[in-house]
Parts: C-alpha cells; structure tokens; sequence
C-alpha cells in the first residue's frame, strides 16, 4: 500500500456517510439556484437569450477588446491560430469546408470547424476577452459573434444577429454538414426525423475510414 494511503483510507472510514447519504446534510437546491445553472443553449437555438448585436458594434467591440490578441481581421497571432478564415463561399453553400481536407493544424481556423452557431456564443460568452471570461453583455456576444461572422465571409456587414436570424446564421456555417451525430451521443430524434440523435444508441463498432471515406 502506499505510503499515505492507509490513512487518507482511516480518514474516510472516519468521516460518517462518505459511501452513504448524508442524513440531515445539506437540502435540495432550490428553483432560482437551478436557474442560475441552466444557462444551455441547444443548436436547436431554442433557448437563445433576447439579445441583439449588429455587425457594425461587433466590430467596435472586437477592436477593443479582442484585436489585441486575435488581430485585426482575426487570422493567425502569435496568441492564437486563426478564428476566421480558409473558407470560401462554395463552402458556405455545401456546409463543408473543402479545405479542412490534407490540412495542417495551424491552418485551420475556427470557422472552418464551427458545425453550430451556439459553440460561438457559448464560447465567447463564457471564456472571451481571455481572463475576463463572463464579462461580456449578451448582446456584446451577439454583436461579436456578427462581426466575427462577417470577418468569415458568412453574413453581409448590415447583418444584426438576434433570435429570429440566428436560425439563418446558423444555416450559413461553413462546416455545419461536417460532423456525423450518428454516434448516438446526441439525444433526440435521429438526423433522417430532423434531430440530431441517432435514437441514443452507441456505435461501438467504430470502423475508421482514412481515405476515400463517404462524406
Ligand atoms: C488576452 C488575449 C485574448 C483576448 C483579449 C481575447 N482572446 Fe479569444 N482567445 C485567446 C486565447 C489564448 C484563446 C485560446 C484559449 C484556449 O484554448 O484555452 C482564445 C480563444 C478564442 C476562441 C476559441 C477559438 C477556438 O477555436 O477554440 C474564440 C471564439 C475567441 N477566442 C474569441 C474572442 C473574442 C470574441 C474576443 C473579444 C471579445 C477575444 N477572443 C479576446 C486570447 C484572447
């Protein structure tokens, strides 16, 4: 046995209920605690705050508060690899990204991956500027999702990104026919119903293709 652990295993022998309940511990949260945790939005965009955000204030705010590390047309820094860019428009109307094809991982930019728009939101929502994660407004998200959007070539510079055009932004991501959700770790009504599960079931027979695959 090593050398601490017959006491950390006394220490929890000792602590009463560690492999039980804990009897008049502790109480169920409440509704309002919950609330402030169930802050998911699916890709199905239902949950999507009433918030708006042009392209035009997403890009006063990129300059303030994102240029300095993604630069100014957001390609490739020496923070970080590209957040836009390697797509083009054919792109945008298949829904995948021919370039993602043979390339290297420094090449490929976030748009490029990008299957759903909510990733975006939820991401600068939570972790961006870099150390000031949460400190955005939503619509500061939405409007900065809008102008990295259009830095990317997928939506015009009037665009105003809200919960009614989401839907249309969402449609126009250059990689959003690039991933399987045939892998039954997606809930709900398989992709052929017009969900994104496979009715839940696991494939564990996960047969790789390299080369020539089906797309
Ligand atoms: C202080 C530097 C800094 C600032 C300012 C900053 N970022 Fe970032 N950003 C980073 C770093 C570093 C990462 C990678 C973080 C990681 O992988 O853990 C990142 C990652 C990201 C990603 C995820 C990219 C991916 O493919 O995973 C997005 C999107 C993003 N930033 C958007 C923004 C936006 C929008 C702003 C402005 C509101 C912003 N960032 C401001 C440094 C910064």
């Amino acid at each position: 046995m090593c050398r601490w652990c017959s006491v950390a295993a006394l220490l929890l022998a000792l602590v009463p209920g560690v492999w039980a309940d804990y009897p008049g511990v502790g109480r169920p949260a409440t509704e309002a605690e919950l609330a402030l945790w169930d802050s998911d939005i699916g890709p199905d965009l239902q949950r999507l705050p009433a918030a708006r955000g042009s392209v035009s204030e997403g890009r006063a705010i990129y300059a303030a508060q994102c240029a300095a590390c993604h630069g100014d047309d957001g390609r490739a820094t020496d923070i970080f690899y590209a957040l836009v860019g390697g797509v083009t428009a054919a792109d945008v109307a298949r829904g995948r990204v021919a370039g993602l094809q043979g390339a290297q991982p420094n090449d490929v930019s976030t748009l490029m991956m990008l299957p759903t728009l909510t990733t975006l939101l939820d991401y600068t929502a939570r972790a961006m500027p870099f150390g000031a994660g949460g400190s955005l407004s939503n619509d500061e998200v939405f409007a900065v999702t809008a102008y990295l959007l259009h830095l990317g070539g997928v939506v015009d510079g009037d665009f105003v990104l809200d919960r009614s055009s989401a839907e249309l932004a969402q449609q126009r991501l250059p990689n959003r026919n690039g991933f399987s959700t045939d892998h039954g770790l997606w809930p709900g009504a398989a992709a052929a119903d017009g969900g994104m599960g496979n009715g839940g079931i696991p494939e564990p027979d996960s047969a790789r293709c390299m080369a020539d695959c089906d797309p």
